[in-house]
């Protein structure tokens, strides 16, 4: 259902000049005013530093209600995906906007299935990266690369090319993020398997050696795959806004999704899962989660604890409640009974949801509190958690550059500012200066 325009406009008087600005309603949560006239109304430009109140585009992907602490893809709850359904068919649900049929399914499958390789000569640009490189840096220039070899998809007036290069930056994130791990701890790459699906896959790439047999732990897989549904989408958050606005110049999906990745790298965003995992090592123990706490709420200390708060959610992340599951689930199943960490988490979150700074400002655990500890217990290295949040949000940020270049109100994104520089000046010969 698209917006519609309410009955009555929104008005702002300004330097005595009155605009009046159409109100729109979404299908749920809240309505816009549509300020694209205003500047020429008025001559003022509005003011958002962080986007706190601006909605950038319409959407019929993700909607999140964080007062709530509701999460829709399409409609559907992210806890029901995450217990009833699989990250390929979800991806195949945020691409197309129904869940797919039998038939539809075992297509895509097989469409993603057969674009799991990756270009032999990519394998080289691995031995440019020191062997210590950050994987995310390395994954960063090895999806920029994507470009230089996927030229028939990168047309993005053609939808054909647009669903080729969907599907190939789905199929290809987990071979290319296995590479970046097997390259970091010197062992060969392994390559996909088109017998298992999607997530075995990736875990054989990551963990099988060529002297011998891989068995994949089907709980550890079904965890993983759950972990990659909770990631898959967010509405527009910092990295998708990234990707959109790459692609709103008309960069090719390969460009797009290489900003994307760098973007999530940062310790606000993607990056906090790996430093959330780093902040509970570091309090080590229960008893020293005082101090820390402590220290969160003193602003002169610039620490903050990483997987609390988000922009959206005032409520409790839903994806956090299925994370601290599936937590408990893995752990139980790898027979991991006294992780010192989850005491650590567990004990860390009781007391921040009872402190009254952290009620006040409404900071609840996010789906990075958990899911480092998880990963780690399945046996990745804490450097490649943000990677695993790239795998799983690539189909989100694909998803949203498709719709966006689809979007006939889409332009290029061209921000204006508030300019509180230096007044007009005439240029001052070296010989007058100072
Ligand atoms: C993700 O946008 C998305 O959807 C992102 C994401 C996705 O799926 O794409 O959900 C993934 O990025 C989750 C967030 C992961 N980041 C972290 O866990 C890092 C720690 N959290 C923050 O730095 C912070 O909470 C943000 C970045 C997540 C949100 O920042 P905001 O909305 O700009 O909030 P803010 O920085 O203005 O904080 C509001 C107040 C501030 O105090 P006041 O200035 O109002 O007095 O809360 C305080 C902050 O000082 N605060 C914290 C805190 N987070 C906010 N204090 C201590 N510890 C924290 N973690």
């Amino acid at each position: 259902m698209a917006s519609s325009n309410r009955t009555e406009n929104a008005k702002l008087t300004l330097n005595g000049t009155t605009a009046e600005m159409p109100v729109r309603s979404g299908t749920v949560g809240p309505d816009v005013v549509d300020i694209g006239r205003l500047y020429r109304d008025t001559g003022c430009f509005t003011y958002d530093p962080g986007f706190t109140s601006t909605a950038n585009c319409s959407s019929k992907i993700t909607y999140i209600d964080g007062d709530k602490g509701i999460l829709l893809h399409r409609g559907y709850p992210i806890d029901q995906l995450a217990e009833s359904s699989n990250f390929l068919e979800v991806c195949y649900l945020l691409l197309n906007g129904e869940l797919p049929t039998k038939t539809e399914r075992h297509e895509f499958d097989a469409a993603i299935t057969r674009h799991t390789m990756v270009h032999e000569q990519m394998t080289r640009f691995f031995t440019g990266f020191r062997r210590d490189a950050h994987p995310m840096a390395v994954v960063c220039g090895i999806v920029g690369a994507l470009s230089a070899f996927y030229h028939d998809s990168t047309d993005i007036n053609d939808p054909e090319q647009r669903r080729v290069a969907a599907n190939r930056m789905i199929a290809k994130m987990p071979t290319i993020a296995a590479m970046a791990y097997k390259y970091s701890i010197g062992q060969p790459f392994i390559y996909p398997r088109n017998d298992l699906d999607y997530t075995s896959n990736f875990l054989q790439m990551c963990f099988a050696v060529p002297c011998e047999p891989y068995v994949v732990n089907p709980i550890v897989a079904r965890a993983l795959d759950k972990i990659f549904i909770l990631h898959a989408d967010h509405e527009q958050n910092a990295s998708t806004s990234t990707v959109r606005l790459a692609g709103s110049s008309g960069a090719n999906p390969f460009a797009c999704i290489a900003a994307g990745v760098a973007c999530l790298w940062g310790p606000a965003h993607g990056g906090a899962n790996e430093a959330a995992l780093n902040m509970l090592q570091e309090i080590g123990s229960v008893d020293r989660i005082p101090e820390y706490i402590k220290m969160a709420k003193d602003k002169s200390s610039g620490f903050r604890l990483m997987g609390f708060g988000h922009r959206v959610y005032k409520n409790y992340d839903p994806r956090a409640k299925v994370m601290q599951k599936t937590c408990h689930e893995v752990l139980d199943s790898l027979g991991v009974h006294d992780e010192p960490l989850l005491k650590v988490a567990i004990e860390l979150e009781r007391i921040a949801l009872e402190d009254e700074y952290f009620v006040e400002k409404k900071l609840y655990p996010n789906i990075d509190f958990y899911s480092g500890i998880t990963l780690r217990a399945m046996g990745f290295p804490v450097s490649l958690f943000t990677v695993l949040f790239a795998v799983a949000r690539t189909v989100g940020w694909i998803a949203q550059w498709k719709e966006m270049i689809e979007d006939p109100e889409q332009r290029i994104g061209r921000p204006r500012q508030l300019y509180i520089g230096a007044a007009p000046r005439d240029f001052v010969p070296m010989n007058q200066r100072g």
